[in-house]
């Protein structure tokens, strides 16, 4: 089995890096191939998403990604910037479903803006569609404006749209998910407003009724926001559209405390996926070896679970997270008082040593 490996640009070397150092630990049977993706790929080989990399991409297995994008490439033409790569790999690969879940760890409640009770145990999965919405609508643009109010006046437009089976398929995944958990779904829309998320609402309703066995709910956008903070225990897996799915999983993310800590994964229909934390380059604090690294090693687990069919050495690597948490280290955005303060390296290494250490006990 072959992994491309992305790092990108930012803090993405330094996080795949300990990745990748956890994956070869497992001494698992899997070839990894590296490429440039991103801005350092722009500045390369002028272009954030090169031919090579694409091709890379398409024939693997699974693709580990770190981030991409920094504020140098900001005055770039849009489709230069570095965001255009993980775009153009959502689209060429067809990774329509992007899971990420908020899981707060036991030994973090206090890490998070929330009051603790609010937070502890929580465990929600979102899952946002990737491919379609208002991210990839045709068309799009900038013009005259043809009629109205501004008539003749400069604009810009967007478009909306959701096909029927776009909404199916994306409305089983959530189904499907919600019957390995806690059989819930809560189908995110704004069917108030908006004829796409009209639309969405009835498709995802009809989907429903093939899952007797899961409770299938609706809640419009804004009220989603507001009650993933008041209540966000009350959710169990949340399905929605691009652009409310970008929104409420930052929003899910701040709520354990630490988007430094989140994993994502983005399938196709042939189960092959992109895997990468859910925060992004952070320029800020690149290269200074600080960093979080664990998002993006638990991405390798997600990785190993649906793409690669090793559940047991998703397990261990999950396991050794929880370890070096219960042993009190922290990087610097989870960091509190009474625990000790550890940079992305060590913080890797003592991932490193704690599956080892299990190996041995078990063995
Ligand atoms: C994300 C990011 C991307 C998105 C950007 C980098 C294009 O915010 O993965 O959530 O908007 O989807
Ligand atoms: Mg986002």
């Amino acid at each position: 089995m072959k992994i491309a490996v992305l790092p990108g640009d930012g803090i993405g070397t330094e996080i795949v890096d300990e990745a990748v150092k956890v994956l070869e630990v497992l001494d698992l049977k899997v070839e990894l191939e590296f490429a440039d993706v991103g801005g350092m790929a722009y500045d390369k080989h002028g272009h954030p998403l090169p031919e090579a990399t694409l091709k890379l991409a398409k024939e693997a297995d699974a693709i580990l990604f770190g981030a991409v994008g920094d504020w140098k490439y900001d005055k770039l033409e849009r489709q230069f910037r570095p965001e255009q790569a993980i775009l153009g790999l959502r689209r060429n690969l067809g990774l329509f479903a992007n899971f990420r879940p908020a899981i707060c760890y036991e030994q973090l409640t206090h890490a998070s803006s929330l009051k603790p009770e609010l937070v502890a145990g929580l465990d929600i999965l979102i899952i946002r569609e990737l491919t379609g919405d208002i991210y990839f609508g045709q068309p799009r643009g900038r013009r005259a404006a043809p009629d109205g109010a501004f008539q003749g006046a400069e604009e810009a437009f967007d478009t909306m749209r959701y096909a029927r089976p776009e909404i199916e398929r994306i409305a089983h995944v959530a189904f499907q998910a919600a019957r390995k958990r806690n059989r819930k779904v809560t189908s995110v829309d704004k069917a108030n407003v908006l004829e796409t998320f009209q639309f969405w609402k009835d498709v995802v309703t009809e989907v429903g009724q093939q899952y007797a066995d899961v409770k299938l709910d609706h809640m419009y956008v804004d009220n989603a926001a507001m009650q993933l903070v008041k209540s966000p225990k009350s959710f169990d897996v949340v399905v929605t559209g691009n652009m409310f799915g970008d929104i409420l999983s930052d929003e899910a993310a701040m709520l354990t405390g630490s988007i430094g800590m989140l994993p994502s994964a983005s399938l196709n229909a042939a189960n092959q996926g992109l895997y990468e934390p859910s925060h992004g380059s952070a320029p800020d604090i690149a290269g200074k070896g600080v960093a979080n690294p664990l998002a993006t090693i638990l991405s390798a687990a997600m990785m190993l679970r649906f793409s690669l069919n090793q559940p047991a050495a998703a397990d261990r690597i999950e396991s050794a997270v929880k370890d070096v948490l219960s042993q009190g280290l922290r990087t610097a955005d989870i960091w509190s008082e009474g625990t000790r303060k550890v940079g992305t390296r060590e913080m890797g290494d003592a991932v490193v040593a704690a599956i080892t250490t299990k190996t041995i006990t078990k063995s």
